[in-house]
């Protein structure tokens, strides 16, 4: 595999594994096209659409970046432009990308573009589908974790955290589980590589408070405060290693 930076004219730049695309264009990240095409297997709906697509022997997820909140509202999908590798779409590939490295349960990128006008740009990336997985949320709706499930989330997060990666939005719907009861983590928009220790709490609170607040909004929801201790567990377990 090689990581390989296109930057065409026009405003449009690319970077993908060219063990799995030949040479990207925009057409790559185009819905409209996936949809003429039958291609779509699937959609979520988070802050914005996320695709499924089968395409030849590819599983692949590809986002459009959009923004939450009531700026998301105004100027659903215009980011200011500060250079290309600072991009959001850039950034999280070459994140996934050294997440990967150091092994840990990620998705494997495998494009992303962004498309500059003037001061603004807007911005895709496609990675490979987790294989037979849900995420957590998904799940707890539906059915209990086990101990040793919970134990493993815990890992998970401080498995990313001895990589010094600040998960920027650690919810469990961006915890996966596969059918083979792996944990892996998702979204990375807006992640990156920090320094020192001090921020590292603050992302297990999130989750705790994301836990918290579903079990509050879903009238079944599959998760106690016990869950939570064996989730710490996991976690400290893996830091002391
Ligand atoms: N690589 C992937 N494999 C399988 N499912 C995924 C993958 N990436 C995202 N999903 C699913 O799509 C949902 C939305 O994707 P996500 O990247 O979290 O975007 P956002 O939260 O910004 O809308 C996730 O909660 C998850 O259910
Ligand atoms: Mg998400």
């Amino acid at each position: 595999m090689a990581t390989i930076r296109r930057d065409i004219g026009a405003g449009h730049h690319f970077i993908f594994d060219d063990s799995v695309v030949d040479i990207p264009n925009e057409d790559l990240f185009d819905p409209n096209l996936w949809q003429a095409q039958n291609k779509v297997t699937g959609k979520a709906k988070g802050r914005g659409t996320t695709l499924f697509i089968t395409h030849e022997t590819h599983q692949w997820v590809l986002r459009h970046f959009n923004r939450g909140g009531l700026i998301g509202k105004l100027l659903s999908d215009q980011y200011f432009f500060t250079g290309v590798e600072k991009s959001r779409p850039f950034q999280e590939f070459r994140l996934l990308e050294y997440m990967r490295e150091k092994g840990l349960r990620v998705p494997e990128p495998v494009a992303a573009r962004i498309h500059r006008r003037g001061a603004i740009y807007r911005g895709d990336l496609i990675t490979k589908a987790i294989p037979n997985s849900r995420d957590l949320h998904h799940i707890l709706c539906e059915s209990a974790l086990s101990a040793d499930d919970w134990r493993h989330v815990g890992k998970a997060l401080s498995k990313m955290h001895k990589c010094q990666v600040h998960h920027h939005d650690a919810n469990i719907r961006n915890i996966m589980m596969d059918d083979k009861r792996n944990i892996w983590l998702i979204d990375f928009d807006r992640c990156e590589k920090r320094t020192g220790e001090s921020w590292k709490q603050s992302n297990v609170d999130r989750l705790l408070r994301s836990l918290h607040k579903e079990k509050t909004k879903n009238t079944v929801f599959h998760w106690s405060e016990e869950d939570w201790q064996y989730c710490l567990e996991g976690y400290s377990g893996e830091q002391a290693d």
